[in-house]
């Protein structure tokens, strides 16, 4: 029996192999454990004889099988380690990063070059309700101006109609509510119309700039508007023409154009070849302090709003506006900035 036990040990190639003698040998049932059982109905001359036999067969058993047992762990362990190995000479797999989109990098490009000029950056809700969007800015129930705007209007019970923000301009007057001047301040943000081709998308950006104090004139904003200009598209020969305009929150409005030229097959600012309009702006209309509490006798000021897409599209050469809201990994790896 000790030798049958023996050769099945050393046969066992596994683990589990092994713990197949065990059960055969020292299970409930085994047949070393029947023998043991057998001790009982011995008479005591055959038991004393036989006893420490069967004790020493059970005692080599086990002695057996925990030494089969390290030894097939430890040759578990060393296949593990052959075979596991890490092979730090293998290229490491890409990790995916983001980039920042061309429409975050312009309106961050945009706040700095402002900030050096002293304007804070302002907020508003993108749902809006239609006195901020239109009537606080001088844009009557009956002002052609509504319909122009293209107005996505919210559904449901509001104490006053809730639209889409139209443009930026309504943080001009959230802004001027909301503190005494000296007043400078830019907003960034998403704008929306119903209106879709290859140069408009129902959600655009636009950043609005506004200045309120004493004694402003159209020559502050002339100048503040070419130094942000020069800035943003970082060359000293941008030129600019104002050309009288109306909007109805300023007065007098002047729309703005810059100069471009051809350079290497290409439209870019700078030069004057040719004139394309990039904003609108004028002197803040003195109803539209009023109604923000202010009084237009003591406080002037201007106030300007242009398309960040658009800014963006001439500054970095893209050609379709709607790439920029297509999500297309391939545009924003070719276009998006690295961090
Ligand atoms: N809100 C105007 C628009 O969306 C732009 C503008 C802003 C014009 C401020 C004048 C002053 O077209």
């Amino acid at each position: 029996l000790a030798a049958r036990f023996e050769a099945d040990i050393a046969a066992a190639t596994d683990l589990a192999a092994l713990d197949a003698v065990r059960v055969a040998a020292l299970g409930k049932s085994g047949e070393v454990t029947q023998l043991l059982k057998s001790l009982g109905a011995m008479d005591a001359e055959t038991r004393s004889a036989e006893a420490p036999k069967i004790h020493a067969l059970r005692e080599a058993i086990a002695n057996g099988l925990a030494e089969k047992k390290d030894e097939l762990e430890s040759a578990e362990l060393e296949r593990r380690l052959a075979t596991e190995r890490v092979d730090l000479s293998l290229p490491v797999s890409e990790t995916p990063m983001g980039s920042i989109h061309p429409v975050s990098q312009v309106m961050d490009e945009l706040a700095e070059i402002f900030a050096d000029l002293g304007f804070a950056v302002a907020e508003g809700p993108e749902i809006e309700d239609d006195w901020h969007n239109f009537t606080a800015l001088n844009i009557p129930e009956t002002h052609p101006a509504r319909a122009m705007h293209d107005t996505f209007y919210v559904d449901g019970e509001h104490e006053r109609p809730m639209v889409l923000r139209t443009h930026t301009s309504p943080v001009q007057i959230r802004a001027m509510q909301g503190s005494t001047p000296p007043l400078r301040i830019i907003a960034p943000g998403r704008v929306y119309r119903s209106d879709s081709d290859a140069t408009h998308t129902p959600m655009f950006h636009q950043i609005e700039g506004l200045v309120i104090d004493r004694n402003i004139t159209m020559g502050h904003l002339k100048w503040t508007l070419e130094t942000f200009l020069k800035a943003f598209f970082e060359r000293d020969d941008v030129v600019l023409r104002m050309r009288p305009s109306y909007f109805p929150f300023t007065e007098p409005s002047a729309e703005v154009d810059v100069g471009w030229s051809m350079e290497k097959g290409r439209r870019v600012v700078g030069g004057s070849e040719g004139w394309m309009e990039v904003l609108g702006s004028g002197m803040v209309h003195p109803r539209v302090i009023a109604n923000c509490g202010l009084d237009p006798d003591e406080w002037q000021g201007f106030a300007f709003g242009t398309g960040v897409d658009r800014l963006a599209m001439l500054k970095y050469g893209m050609d379709d506006l709607r790439a920029f809201f297509d999500g297309d990994l391939r545009w924003m790896k070719h276009y998006g900035f690295r961090f």
